[in-house]
């Protein structure tokens, strides 16, 4: 594995990313409800806890306690000490959730190992066609350039996870956040539904690797490889 990746723990999903998530920069995350994003981000924040290094996570949808037990078992207590959790209720509060962690990351004085935001663009979707639009639109391309410088000079791999919309033109799943999120991302993937518990990710863009998916399982107590 390249020395810049974290595993993400699935064997299908690093063999795509050639080793994991780079750990440089920001992966963005895009998906129907359901399809997984959470599952994952917590997947890989237990796993980056668990060896000792910090998360900054910041949940907008509320985190499921009972999820993370599953996935945690019995080392709950010890990981939830190395979560720094922030669940802000409005876009200026991510925004301002976002900037501490960053500015923490940077400050270098605990070994953070990752960053999550989940969801980046909850609230931002629900300002969207309002009179707060271009607000929410500056306020989301700040955090979004923040995880990102923080990412880069601090070497703490990021996650934003992505809403979708559905195109009304062809029908397919399109990600919120515009075009500024698309090229912040260095890493894009896109989670599908499949049947069951069966979920794919696809490869939509990297700046060193083909197009390509992989797939994974839901289990009770974590994502797995097929
Ligand atoms: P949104 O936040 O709504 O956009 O969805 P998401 O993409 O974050 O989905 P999430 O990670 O929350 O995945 C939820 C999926 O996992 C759903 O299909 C649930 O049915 C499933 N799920 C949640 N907990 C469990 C569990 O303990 N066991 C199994 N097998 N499935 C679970
Ligand atoms: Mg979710």
């Amino acid at each position: 594995m390249p020395a810049d990746r974290l595993s993400t723990g699935i064997v299908s999903v690093d063999r795509l990313l050639d080793g994991g998530l780079e750990t440089d920069s920001l992966t963005e995350i895009y998906g129907e409800g359901g399809s997984g994003k959470t599952l994952f981000c917590l997947d890989v924040a237990v796993r980056v806890a668990r060896e000792g290094r910090w998360v900054f996570y910041i949940d907008t949808e509320g985190v499921s306690v009972d999820r993370l037990r599953a996935v945690a078992g019995d080392g709950l207590d010890r990981i939830l000490k190395r979560f720094l959790l922030s669940t802000p209720t409005n876009l200026e509060e991510q925004e301002r959730a976002v900037a501490t962690a960053c500015a923490l990351a940077r400050e270098g004085k605990r070994p953070v190992g990752l960053l999550v935001v989940d969801s980046g663009t909850h609230f931002y979707r629900l300002s969207l066609s309002g009179p707060d639009e271009d607000d929410a639109r500056q306020a989301l391309s700040l955090g979004v350039a923040d995880l990102v410088v923080t990412s880069l000079k601090a070497h703490v791999p990021a996650i934003l996870t992505n809403q979708v919309w559905r195109s009304v033109r062809d029908g397919t799943l399109e990600p919120l956040g515009g075009s500024f999120l698309n090229h912040a991302a260095k890493t894009i993937l896109r989670f599908d539904r499949l049947p069951g518990n069966r979920r794919r990710v696809v490869l939509v863009k990297h700046r060193s690797l083909p197009e390509g998916s992989a797939d994974f399982r839901i289990t009770p107590t974590g994502l797995e490889g097929p």
